[in-house]
């Protein structure tokens, strides 16, 4: 099987994982910290040692494998390079999106390497880590590639400036495993020996963590959120038990050069280190180059957004009616200019629109102000708005139309063009602006928070058809001091509420730096957060054959009106797959319904299946016999027969298999499903093969999903 030299510069992932305190905990424990360290073990103030980084994002990396096809009989971890852009939080989400960057060949006897590149962020938004790995893979060299640059790293003439000796347990690996990789080579000795080893051995990547906690006790004591870069070439491998020396020079300001020494013979165990040091340097984000839209900028909020973005580089147009607060009237240019002069003496750049949004003339007009200006449109802000309050019964059709024109139809006016814009370019964000009025109603407001609300389903239609130009929408709801809501705060709080506690969160989405597409945030008064549309899980009023009666809905309404368990939906189409999967099940009266897919398939039907699935093609030359222990209630024991281009499949041991292959049913299910790659599945420890590991690789091409 050769290297899939297709899969290089291709995207993959996003891969997420979630994790708690007590994961970086584990992990600490693993790499020798302990209560010298307790900041790094104790979830009061805790500190998450850097390196935990890698040992994070474990299964992105067994990725990289599946997509290159690698021969993973033969790979091992050959270099290492992390880069910290800020510290790792204790707990949530670890979101890593990357490529295959480079292949490799060094030449057929002696292998290749496969080098890959990836960003983690946090599910606060922050990027946390870049990761360059470099695999070393045995058996895939002499594809014709080029050879690797060579990158020596030099080491000063002296006496190392520091040594930190270790030792680590011989029980560390057993510790180190549970932070991911449970690969069989650093547990079972049977396994160790048939992989040449004499007992298992230690994890590359503990002694990494034992190398990252001497470096920071070494250069910056107590402050691992400094550690800005570190990168080393692995080179032998340790056996639990032996001591350690972690020999640091350092270099010049915030660098160092380090390795790692087996303290009995003197042999480099890492080498090539490097390790770089100091302050977080602050991330700016900036617009220029790129073109915004404001529509409403002659004033309040829109005024603050036009400036604060022109302040970072953007052009703006800042388009204003320069109407009343009710809109009516015809309006005059002076809003819009003067915000235009504040701009430009502040030394940015931006002309005025004068148009009205609530028209497709007007709409078109203000897109082609910026297209003519500027020559793009990146940005828009949809923010004009005006307020025509009345209770229901008075709420005559003028005051309703008037409303949802500007706010509701001025939106579609100005984004349809900007969109078809940004869709040409591959490249847009759009702000829609709804209000807490329509997200959670307001007395005397029918048309304003019908028109708000609108605006939520617009974004979440809209935010499908962008995502693959790298067209943004998401939604802002304000609270802030301006003419529309002067009368409704009382004096002392209008003080309290300036635009400026809104802007910084438009500007985020606005920004190339923002990861977000269909989300609604509040923002005011230095209060962020997010809303979102929930649905619970529901329950049965009746049967699934027949329909609920109303009795039925009148004794189940808690369990139906219930959001506990509930789930957010990006698309109309998960909702009703989740629908549909519960339905496709046998479900209990006033049980939850949906949310709890179960699979009709079993373990046994698969195995009657396989001579079907068999690729006779695939299969010229082909002698092997594979034998599967299945565990768990619905597993069992099968073997298959590959001879003479035939398939056969039997219950049972066999008793010459070429490999055995072990897994649980649920996990195999998932592997047959293709929700569990098979190269995953075998790093993670959920599959285990024993026997000929290389001939087992033969399955995904015998059998078709
Ligand atoms: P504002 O009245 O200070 O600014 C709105 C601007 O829109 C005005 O300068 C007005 O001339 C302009 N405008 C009105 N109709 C227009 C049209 N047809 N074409 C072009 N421009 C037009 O009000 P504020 O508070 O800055 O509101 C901005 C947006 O934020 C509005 O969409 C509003 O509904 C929304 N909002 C504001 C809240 C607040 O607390 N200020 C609360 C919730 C939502």
């Amino acid at each position: 099987m050769a290297l899939n030299l297709e899969a290089l510069g291709k995207k993959i992932g996003p891969v997420t994982k979630d994790y708690t305190w007590k994961d970086a905990v584990l992990y600490a424990l693993g790499v020798g910290a302990g209560f010298s360290e307790l900041e790094y073990c104790y979830e009061k103030n805790l500190k998450v040692i850097p390196s935990f980084s890698i040992a994070a994002i474990f299964e992105f990396l067994s990725h990289i494998g599946i997509n290159s096809n690698i021969n993973l009989a033969g790979i091992l971890h050959g270099e290492q390079e992390l880069i910290f852009h800020n510290p790792i939080p204790p707990e949530g989400s670890l979101i890593t999106e990357g490529k295959i960057t480079h292949y490799y060949d060094k030449g057929k006897e002696k292998g290749a390497l496969v080098v890959g590149e990836s960003d983690t962020y946090h599910s606060d938004g922050k990027k946390l880590f870049t990761s360059i790995i470099t695999i070393y893979s045995r058996f895939d060299g002499g594809f014709g590639g080029e050879n690797a640059p060579k990158k020596e790293v030099v080491f000063p003439d002296r006496d190392p400036d520091f040594v930190v000796s270790a030792s680590p347990s011989p029980d560390q690996p057993l510790i180190y495993r549970l932070s991911g990789d449970i690969f069989d080579l650093h547990v079972d000795a049977e396994f160790a020996k048939m992989a040449g080893f004499k007992m298992p051995i230690m994890h590359g990547l503990c002694t990494h963590g034992f190398a990252c906690r001497a470096l920071i006790q070494s250069l910056v004591p107590g402050e691992s959120e400094k550690v800005r870069r570190l990168v080393c070439r692995f080179t032998k491998p340790l056996y639990p038990g032996t001591p350690i020396k972690t020999l640091i020079w350092k270099t010049g300001e915030g660098k160092a050069v380090w390795r790692v020494v087996n303290a009995e013979t003197g042999k480099v165990t890492i080498d090539n280190g490097i390790f770089e040091y100091g302050d977080i340097p602050e991330e700016k984000i900036r617009f220029d180059g790129r073109v915004a839209i404001i529509t409403g900028a002659g004033a309040g909020l829109g005024r603050t957004y036009a400036l604060e973005l022109a302040k970072r580089g953007a052009k703006v147009v800042v388009n204003d009616l320069g109407g009343a607060r009710d809109g009516a009237g015809s309006g005059s240019t002076f809003a819009a200019d003067k915000v235009v002069d504040e701009i430009k003496a502040l030394g940015g750049e931006a002309v005025a629109s004068y148009e009205s949004v609530s028209t497709p003339e007007g709409g078109g007009n203000i897109v082609k102000k910026a297209i003519d200006a500027f020559g793009a449109v990146d940005i828009l802000i949809n923010n004009a708005g005006i307020l025509r309050d009345k209770s229901f019964i008075k709420m005559e059709p003028e005051s309703w139309n008037a409303v949802l024109d500007v706010h509701l139809n001025g939106a579609y006016n100005v984004s349809r063009p900007a969109f078809a814009v940004m869709k040409e370019k591959g490249y847009g964000r759009i702000i829609m602006t709804t209000s807490a009025a329509g997200l959670y109603g307001n007395f005397g407001q029918t048309n304003y928070s019908a028109a708000k609300m609108g605006l939520i389903g617009l974004m979440n239609a809209l935010k499908l058809e962008g995502e693959k130009y790298n067209v943004k929408i998401n939604t802002i709801a304000p609270v802030a001091a301006s003419r529309l809501t002067e009368d409704v705060m009382p004096p002392d709080f209008l003080e309290k509420v300036k635009p400026e506690f809104v802007s910084p969160m438009v500007l985020f989405l606005c920004s190339e730096k923002c990861p977000v597409s269909g989300n609604i945030y509040n923002a005011g008064m230095g209060c962020f957060n997010r809303v979102a549309v929930v649905t619970g899980p529901g329950a049965l009023a009746g049967s699934t054959d027949k329909p609920g009666t109303v009795e039925g809905i009148m004794a189940n309404l808690e369990k139906i009106s219930s959001l506990k368990g509930g789930r957010e939906y990006r698309q109309l189409n998960d909702q009703i797959g989740d629908v549909l999967g519960a339905l496709s099940k046998p479900l209990e009266k006033g049980v939850p319904a949906v949310g709890k897919q179960q699979s009709t398939v079993s373990v046994a039907g698969i195995f009657e299946a396989m001579p079907a699935s068999f690729v006779k093609s695939a299969s010229a030359g082909v002698n092997v016999v594979f034998q599967y222990i299945i565990s768990g209630s619905g597993g069992g024991e099968w073997h298959s027969v590959i001879k003479d281009e035939t398939c056969t499949v039997k219950t049972g041991k066999h008793e010459k298999p070429t490999c055995t292959l072990k897994m649980s049913d649920s996990d195999f299910l998932l592997l047959m499903s293709g929700k569990l790659p098979a190269m995953q599945a075998y790093t993670s420890g959920k599959l285990k093969i024993e026997g000929d590991i290389m001939k087992s690789q033969l399955i995904e091409k015998l059998f078709k999903r």
